[in-house]
């Protein structure tokens, strides 16, 4: 497998992060050099911003501050840890990148997607080569969030109806980069979900 840049999205609770560490963990096994990163976070700067954002209360910060903060998180994050890793020829899983603020703060926070673009293009201007959207039932993801009652729960405190927001814009998002995106379905235990990770994963290759 040459290196490749793999990112999961999805609503909070989704499963994602416990996708990520599945399929790194099965590259791994198949002799791939992996690294599973995460946003917002990834690099000890971008961490550090991490908490600022996922921290607090809901009206902690505008949609607006937001979009600055998770792109200087992701630029710090691509700087430090993503390039070089593609650069040395590894293959990075991430848990959440650009398409988490097209959805959240572009399209469920406000009406921002071009200024969300925009920054993009300015900052960051790379996309993955594959992405896996676990799309899934809001409520049964927002009561696996919050039951892990985690204190990073900023969003998810911004209740079901976002949720619900978050997973349409997600839907859009993978009608609009088909080739790109691929829509996985959540609604079912973590053997399943994973089984179809591989399945899309392997015609890709
Ligand atoms: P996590 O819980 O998946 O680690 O993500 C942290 C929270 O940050 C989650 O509620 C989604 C949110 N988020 C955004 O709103 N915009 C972004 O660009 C990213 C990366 C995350």
């Amino acid at each position: 497998m040459t290196a490749r840049f793999i990112t999961f999205e999805g609503i909070d609770g989704s499963g994602k992060s416990t996708q990520s560490k599945r399929l790194a963990a099965v590259l791994k096994a198949q002799g791939t050099d992996v690294i599973l990163t995460r946003e917002p976070g990834g690099s000890p700067g971008a961490e550090e911003i991490r908490r600022l954002l996922v921290e607090g209360d809901p009206d902690r910060w505008s949609p607006e501050t937001e979009i600055l903060l998770f792109t200087a998180a992701r630029r710090d994050h691509l700087e430090k840890t993503i390039l070089p890793a593609l650069e040395a020829g590894k293959t990075v899983i991430c848990d959440r990148f650009a398409d988490s603020t097209r959805v959240y703060q572009g399209t469920a926070r406000g009406d921002l997607r071009q200024t969300v673009d925009q920054l993009h293009d300015l900052m960051i201007a790379r996309e993955p080569d594959l992405t896996f959207i676990i799309d899934m039932d809001p409520e049964i993801a927002l009561a696996r969030g919050l039951a892990r009652a985690s204190g990073e729960d900023r969003f998810e405190d911004l209740g079901l109806a976002f949720q619900k927001d978050l997973r349409a814009g997600f839907q859009t998002l993978a009608a609009q980069a088909p080739e790109r995106c691929h829509l996985i379905d959540g609604n079912h235990g973590p053997d399943a979900v994973a089984e179809q990770v591989r399945t899309v994963l392997n015609a890709a290759l």
